[in-house]
């Protein structure tokens, strides 16, 4: 396989800092970033808020909607326009997150958000891809593949500060127990679970700041 140097993909589970990683580099670079949770994330929104029940329904919303992936980088978030209406804020919650997760086990829903990701990337720009199986699945091809991890206490910890910003109120033993919930249905679903490419870099982020992920990452993206 021929490997693409303007695609870095960055896995690992939830609340290790991908998203923040991903933007600073995106904004170092003048990439776009695909946010590939937000599309699991809408997945579980029209579970749960527009009343489609079956996976059947949902792919089938999904064939017959306009989607588009947008990056803003000013607020250093993507989002998603779904026939006209943007959504972003209403995807970020944990009950969406878990629907989320629960969803993403089906494979006719991970086929059907298969395009939409790799549609992402354009040749022109660069493309930062962070999610569960960026480097394993949807762009093996990419060049650097990082992959990051922390303990669960370290993530909870880092997206109860995040939901606080937002003004969101946190519980701590509950967050803990679903970010714990959902590696579990992460990394034991059978298809596309979440673990590092073979040719991953591994960054362990519980005591790394973000500038100090991003020199590392930097580091082994200029050696390419
Ligand atoms: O990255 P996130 O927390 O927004 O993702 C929400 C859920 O979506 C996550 O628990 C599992 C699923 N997901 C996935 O299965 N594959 C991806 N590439 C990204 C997310």
């Amino acid at each position: 396989m021929k490997l693409v140097k303007n695609i870095i993909t960055i896995d690992g589970p939830s609340g290790v800092g991908k998203g923040t990683l991903a933007f600073s580099l995106a904004e170092r670079l003048e990439w776009n970033v695909l946010d590939s949770g937000l599309l699991y994330r809408l997945v579980g929104y029209l579970s749960s808020n527009e009343g489609l029940e079956t996976s059947q329904e949902i792919v089938q919303f999904l064939k017959k909607s306009k989607i588009k992936l947008i990056t803003n980088l000013n607020e250093s978030i993507c989002e998603i326009e779904l026939n006209d209406k943007i959504l972003g804020k209403d995807l970020r919650n944990e009950n969406i997150a878990s629907r989320a997760s629960e969803l993403a086990k089906e494979t006719e829903i991970r086929n059907a958000i298969i395009k939409i990701q790799r549609d992402a990337y354009d040749s022109e720009k660069g493309l930062i891809a962070d999610g569960r199986d960026m480097g394993t699945i949807i762009f093996p091809e990419a060049a650097l593949k990082v992959f990051l991890q922390a303990s669960p206490e370290v993530r909870a910890e880092r997206r109860a500060n995040q939901l606080k910003e937002k003004g969101m109120s946190v519980i701590m033993h509950d967050l803990l127990e679903q970010i714990q919930q959902r590696d579990e249905e992460d990394i034991n679903r059978k298809i596309s679970p979440l673990k590092p490419a073979d040719d991953s870099l591994l960054i362990d982020t519980s005591n790394l700041s973000i500038r100090e992920v991003e020199e590392k990452v930097m580091e082994n993206f200029k050696k390419l």
